[in-house]
């Protein structure tokens, strides 16, 4: 080999070396950094007493960590100094089962803000779902299961509402179409639509029964932004949804009702994300 051949080789082997290390860096750091995502959310409902209200969303963590016992996750949850904080299901998953882990984060975590819990599929299908409600209820979190509870402020109030996610309910009670179930626990919760309402629930798919039932914001997951997230197309599969899903990422609105949709911060079946860095939200309302 000359020396000429010997030059143009090396080049080239160095070329693709520093592009596969590039491509690590870029999906190991695009899992392991968290982004807070900031919305505002604007209503002429909400009481003067609630402007300025800050909600930390916390979705799909699927027992992760982000440090030594979630150590990151709960420094980036303290410098959003969230008035609550909105842990939308999937706190667990079931393939990949780690109460501890869960329950330490939720330990932690109520100690910066009240937190308020509905489940997620995950939780829907782990045997002793049980008793981890009633660890989540002994640390002190309000676990909205078709409930609702109310934040005061000088006299005033909001309303946050909450529905079980449909994986574990089917059956011939509810049916069997998710769906079907999230519009039947809809009608089943003690709802007025006066005032200012948030709902937390794990599906997004749902939107349209969201803005029926006129909720002002409504905070869900489950999507984890469609997995793997192209430029300019958004994210590629979502459960509940199939490929390019409508409602992946970000705020949607119609009529008086904003959903939120959180990317979330773990993973399940898809051990990795590409372009799609694990996600806490920030709402903050305002009339
Ligand atoms: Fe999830």
């Amino acid at each position: 080999m000359t020396k000429r051949v010997k030059i143009i080789v090396f080049s080239v082997l160095g070329t693709l070396f520093l592009i596969a290390l590039s491509m690590i860096l870029f999906v190991v750091l695009g899992n392991t950094s968290i982004h807070v995502s900031k919305f505002e959310v604007k209503s002429d409902n909400l009481p003067s007493s609630f402007e300025g209200f800050k909600i930390a969303q916390v979705s799909d963590l699927h027992n992760e960590e982000f440090g030594k016992n979630n150590k990151r996750l709960l420094k980036k949850l303290s410098e959003c100094e969230p008035d609550i904080i909105a842990i939308t299901g999937d706190l667990i998953d079931s393939r990949n089962t780690n109460l501890e882990v869960s329950l330490n984060f939720v330990k932690e975590a109520i100690k910066i803000a009240p937190c308020y819990y509905v489940t997620g599929n995950h939780e829907g299908r782990i045997d002793g779902y049980e008793q981890f409600e009633n660890e989540l209820k002994s640390i002190g979190v309000v676990v909205l299961d078709g409930r609702s509870s109310m934040v005061e402020r000088n006299g005033e109030k909001i309303t946050l509402y909450g529905i079980h996610d449909p994986e574990s309910l089917k059956g011939e009670k509810y049916g069997y179409a998710e769906r079907g179930i999230v519009e039947k626990l809809l009608k089943e919760l003690d709802y007025s639509d006066t005032g200012y309402n948030i709902l937390l629930s794990h599906r997004p798919e749902c939107f349209d029964y969201y803005v029926e039932h006129k909720y002002d914001l409504v905070l869900t997951g489950h999507a984890h932004g469609g997995q793997f997230r192209l430029p300019f197309v958004g994210g590629l599969y979502a459960p509940g949804q199939g490929k390019f899903p409508k409602y992946d990422s970000g705020a949607f609105i119609e009529n008086e009702t904003t959903m939120v949709v959180s990317r979330g911060l773990g993973n399940s079946i898809f051990p990795f994300r590409i372009n799609n860095t694990p996600e806490l939200v920030l709402i903050t309302l305002t009339n």
